[in-house]
């Protein structure tokens, strides 16, 4: 079994999104073990996303990100978990997602693209310890 690390964002909580993007990830087979919906601080987000702290688009990132509550979540399935949630997510911007995936169906402009999602196995271990490190 894998585990990840995904997240509804601030937009997908405000477009009542949450349902529907967490049944795409169950319908693939992940299930949810835990889950919080948690207005996220700046200092949470530098750890978060440190690896783009000082790119240009970091503070539009974190503006974003930090403006109402976000549905936290860990899932986990057969195989890759992460692999299976960033398919079904799609590219990063919404214009570029492949239709059938979250993205490219339901998002609508940068940053604003609905759903996080580990890109790999350590990430996933990093962001859990994060965001729930009694897992
Ligand atoms: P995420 O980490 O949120 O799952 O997204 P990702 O791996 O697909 O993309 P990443 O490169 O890690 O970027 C993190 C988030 O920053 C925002 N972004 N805006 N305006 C821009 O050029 C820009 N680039 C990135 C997006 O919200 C992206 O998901
Ligand atoms: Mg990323």
């Amino acid at each position: 079994m894998g585990r990840t690390f995904v997240m509804c964002k601030p937009d997908a909580v405000e477009r009542k999104l949450v349902g529907e993007i967490t049944r795409r990830l169950e319908e693939s087979g992940l299930s949810i073990i835990a889950a919080e919906l948690r207005t996220l601080t700046p200092e949470l987000l530098s750890r978060h996303y440190e690896e783009h702290v000082g790119k240009p688009f970091y503070d539009e990132l974190v503006a974003f990100m930090s403006r109402s509550p976000a549905m936290l979540m860990v899932l986990e399935g057969e195989g890759e978990a992460f692999a299976v949630a960033r398919q079904l997510m799609g590219a990063t911007d919404p214009v570029e997602a492949e239709s059938g995936t979250i993205r490219g169906d339901l998002g609508t402009e940068m940053p604003e693209n609905l759903i996080h999602g580990s890109d790999s196995e350590e990430s996933a271990k990093r962001e859990i310890s994060i965001f729930f490190p009694e897992l």
